[in-house]
């Protein structure tokens, strides 16, 4: 029997491309998203992954949500904490809204996700949790306040978790990507992206099926011994 692997936001952009290639790995994979029904159906026609709506900000809507997942498919094996938005502006300009919006998909959906799911790997004696940070959440940036808080809240989280999961079998890791090549950076103008380009010492953009790559091996039996990790994936923007 394949395992199951649950990719939040999976249903676009990175979090689509972690889908297909954990589909491609042998993985039955279940992608859940918040709103975009359009995106997913077409994704579910093109791909044959299951799609699953609800918000990740909320906690009764995740259990409930999960529940519904492994009575379809089994239980969940891997998860893939991929699901992020941002609401940009500096600081003195930045709502409560836009910082409890970032924080409660960003960080608290990592653990409304995660607490449910945790209970089922500890007894299984195996898991693989793998979540989304970002270069900004390891540098910090300008008009990120919210996103670079909740991003580097994830790295706390996983390393506190992995200490936890260690002796049940279950790693806990994040990959922290740069700038990849998804729809968001396609609406920046070709100037403002020339000048992100020159700052990458690969000289291009990354690709989603980079970050996607690395989540497959994370998930591997192959990767066993790493945990607690960030692996950064940015072209060498940033060397930790
Ligand atoms: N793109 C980059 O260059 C970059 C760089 C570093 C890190 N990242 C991180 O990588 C991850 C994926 O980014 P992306 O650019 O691929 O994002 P994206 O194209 O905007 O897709 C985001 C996905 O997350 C889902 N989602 C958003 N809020 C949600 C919520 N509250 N509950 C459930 N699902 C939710 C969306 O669902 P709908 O389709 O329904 O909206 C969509 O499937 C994020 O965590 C992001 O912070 C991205």
């Amino acid at each position: 029997m394949s395992r199951v692997a649950l990719v939040t936001g999976g249903s676009r952009g990175i979090g689509a491309a972690i889908s297909t290639a954990l589909k491609d790995a042998g993985y039955t994979v279940a992608a859940t998203y918040a709103g975009n029904d359009e995106k997913a159906a077409a994704f579910t026609a093109e791909t044959g992954i299951k799609t699953y709506k609800w918000d990740v900000g909320s906690y009764e809507d995740c259990a409930a949500g999960i529940a519904k997942v492994e009575a379809d498919l089994g239980p969940v094996e891997v998860l893939v904490n991929n699901a992020g938005i941002t609401r940009d502006a500096p600081f003195h300009k930045m709502s409560p809204t836009q910082w409890k919006e970032v924080m409660d998909t960003n960080l608290s959906g990592v653990f409304n996700m995660t607490h449910p799911i945790w209970p089922g790997m500890r007894e299984r004696k195996f898991g693989r949790i793998v979540t989304i940070s970002s270069i900004n959440g390891q540098k910090g940036q300008f008009a990120q306040v919210n996103y670079a808080a909740a991003k580097a809240g994830d790295i706390g989280f996983t390393k506190a978790l992995a200490q936890e999961g260690a002796r049940a079998g279950i790693t806990v890791n994040v990959v922290a990507p740069g700038y990849i090549n998804t729809e968001m950076m396609a609406t920046i103008p070709e100037k403002v992206m020339d000048q992100i380009v020159a700052g990458i010492p690969v000289g291009r953009l990354g690709e989603a099926a980079e970050i996607a790559r690395t989540v497959v091996f994370l998930a591997s039996d192959d990767a066993g011994f790493i945990t607690g990790s960030t692996i950064s994936a940015n072209g060498g923007q940033y060397m930790l």
